[in-house]
């Protein structure tokens, strides 16, 4: 029974680990793709265009996309999280 619980917490917690979107990593793919044609002054400029998550996570996309990287939904995630971590701000 108690190793049942165990197993079931230790998936639970996993899960939740794997779900919960990661800055870090986004900081590193933002870094490595995301400096060719514009740099952080587009995320902080005074009429800058992204003014909910949601717009964030579908310009983010929309620029990867632009890129053809093909990246994971995780990944779109990630580096949402990063950019509003940093400069954007929204709740
Ligand atoms: C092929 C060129 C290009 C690349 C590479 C690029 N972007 Fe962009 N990005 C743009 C253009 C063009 C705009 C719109 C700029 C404007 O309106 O002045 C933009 C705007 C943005 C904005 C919105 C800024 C605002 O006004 O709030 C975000 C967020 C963004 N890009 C994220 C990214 C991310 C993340 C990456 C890496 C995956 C990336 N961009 C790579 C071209 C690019």
């Amino acid at each position: 029974m108690l190793r049942t619980a165990s197993a079931v917490l230790l998936f639970a917690l996993g899960t939740a680990v794997c779900h919960a979107a990661d800055p870090v990593a986004g900081k590193a793919l933002t870094d490595q793709n995301c400096t060719h044609c514009h740099g952080t002054e587009v995320y902080t400029r005074a009429d800058r265009k992204v003014q909910s998550l949601d717009a964030l996570h579908r310009q983010v996309q929309r620029c990867e996309l632009a890129l053809g990287l093909k990246w994971f939904d995780e990944e779109i995630a990630n580096v949402s999280s990063y950019l509003n971590q940093e400069y954007y701000r929204l709740k």
